[in-house]
């Protein structure tokens, strides 16, 4: 319907005499008229312009006003035609409304009576026009759309959701699927979705996994609402659908390849773990005892040597020097490796030993509080911390310019939390997030293994805090 006018008409009468007057109304009246005294001149028009409504005359030399309603309803099925006719054809007329007149009207033609019926014409016209939108959009639309009664038959569906589960057309789906509920996979679906729907009358994401008319099954998404009358009655439940087969598909990979990883990372940490226990024990045992044994030889022909051997003197005593100094480093690197104490005293006193180490290469200054004295926990949970300890410390000599650092240790009866905090730059959100922290990554992984929790945080120019908390009973077996 043009924007301008109220409506475009088109006006077809043979005689001139009778078509003026109408058509000098009609345009009075605010439409814009185009009068035409053949039906072929008219469909000409129309097939170029589609009016809003057809008046015209039953009986016309040419083409009668039947012929030419059924050829401009071929144009436009929501065209408004009215048939003008005499007395003695009102029966051809009740023809003309089978064919899909809107109207008749007698000749002679009452003019305010024309306006009326004109005027509730148009009403239709623009009903049909508002109708015939929202029905493409249903119809055209690229998600499936439903309508089901709450027993869940289906009332409506538009040809995506037929074609989503499998139906040629949205009438087979009707008259085949009787039960909404049968096409969940997994049993009581449908009930959780009443369910939903009875609490809050609207599902959102509802994702399913559902058989298709060949009894494959798809994955899908729902959205849907439920619809009451106005005496508050549910009267149907109304939906979107969306097909996610391939989203789930693609979620499902992406899951086993995290676990997978995460399988990966264990195994190779603990791999790690006991290759550093074994070469730390190698050092430790074999070449510091070789080393202790060289020293006691060495000493013994120091001993050996007379007071005339100055030399050989010299030379034992370097030797002596050297070898302790090699002692000193084999000490060092198997304890760094895996420090004894962790196996022999415990965390804390690991955790107090390398604070120490620390402190003595950084000179940042370490304070510790730690709550129980004796600390026993298993082995992995005592290494995790140990490692992650670690780690924190590393970060704080390299990123964090602090000059303190507060380490805290306690048990308690169902967890052992380790904060370590520090005065420095300030760790910023961007490197917490960040996929290349790879040793922030490391020690969440360590800590998720135990179903532990981690929290990283940083304040600008005030410090960084590591916050680890591990459960210490009830722990499942990571998948
Ligand atoms: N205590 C801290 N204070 C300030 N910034 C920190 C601190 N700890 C970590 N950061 C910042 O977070 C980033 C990520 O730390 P992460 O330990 O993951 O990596 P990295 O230490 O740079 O390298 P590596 O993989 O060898 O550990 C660091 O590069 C640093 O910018
Ligand atoms: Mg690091």
């Amino acid at each position: 319907m043009s924007k301008d006018s109220i409506g475009r008409l088109i006006v077809v009468d043979d005689e001139v005499e009778t078509m003026r007057p109408v058509c000098e109304f009609l345009s009075h009246c605010g439409y814009v008229v185009s009068a035409f005294t053949s039906g072929k001149d008219a469909l000409e028009e129309m097939s170029e312009r589609i009016p809003d409504l057809l008046l015209t005359d039953l009986i016309m030399p040419e083409m009668d006003g039947i012929t030419l309603l059924r050829s401009a309803l071929e144009i436009d099925p929501n065209l408004i035609g009215i048939i003008v006719t005499g007395q003695g054809t009102v029966q051809t007329a009740v023809e003309a409304m089978k064919v899909g007149a809107f109207d008749y009207i007698l000749k002679p033609l009452e003019l305010k009576l024309l306006r009326q019926i004109v005027s509730r014409a148009m009403n239709v016209r623009r009903l049909l026009e508002t109708e015939s939108k929202y029905r493409s959009i249903f119809e055209n639309a690229v998600g499936g759309i439903y309508q089901t009664s709450p027993e869940g038959r289906c009332i409506t569906a538009n040809r995506a959701f037929a074609l989503i589960l499998g139906y040629s057309c949205p009438g087979e789906l009707i008259t085949k699927l009787e039960d909404m509920g049968r096409l969940y996979a997994k049993p009581g679906r449908r009930a959780e979705f009443i369910h939903l729907m009875q609490r809050d009358g609207i599902v959102t994401g509802f994702e399913s996994q559902v058989y298709r008319k060949d009894g494959s099954t798809i994955w899908v998404s729902e959205n849907a609402v439920s619809v009451h009358n106005t005496g508050g009655e549910l009267i149907y439940y109304e939906g979107i659908v969306e097909e996610i087969t391939m989203r789930k598909k693609a979620e499902e990979e992406l899951k086993t390849s995290r676990e997978q990883l995460r399988n990966l990372t264990a195994y190779l940490q603990s791999a790690r773990e006991k290759e550093r226990m074994y070469v730390a024990r190698e050092i430790h045992d074999e070449l510091g005892q070789s080393l202790t044994a060289l020293k006691m030889d060495l000493f013994w022909m120091h001993k050996k040597l007379s007071g005339d051997q100055k030399a050989l003197i010299e030379k034992t005593k370097s030797m002596l020097k050297l070898i302790n100094s090699a002692a000193n480093t084999v000490r060092r690197i198997s304890g760094e490796l895996r420090p004894g104490l962790l196996d022999d005293l415990g965390l804390t006193a690991a955790i107090e030993w390398q604070m120490g180490q620390f402190q003595r290469r950084t000179g940042i200054q370490c304070e510790l509080v730690f709550e129980p004295e004796e600390i026993i926990i298993d082995q992995d949970i005592s290494t995790a911390l140990y490692r992650i300890f670690q780690e924190a410390l590393t970060n704080i000599a390299r990123h964090s310019h602090a000059t303190t650092v507060k380490i805290f240790l306690e048990m308690k009866s169902h967890e052992i939390a380790l904060n370590i905090k520090d005065n420095g730059r300030g760790i910023t959100q961007e490197n917490i997030g960040s996929t290349k922290s790879f040793g922030l990554i490391g020690i969440r992984e360590r800590v998720r293994l135990l179903q532990g929790e981690v929290e990283i945080s940083g304040i600008r120019d005030k410090g960084t805090v590591v916050c680890v908390t591990i459960p210490l009973s009830g722990r499942k077996t990571p998948v």
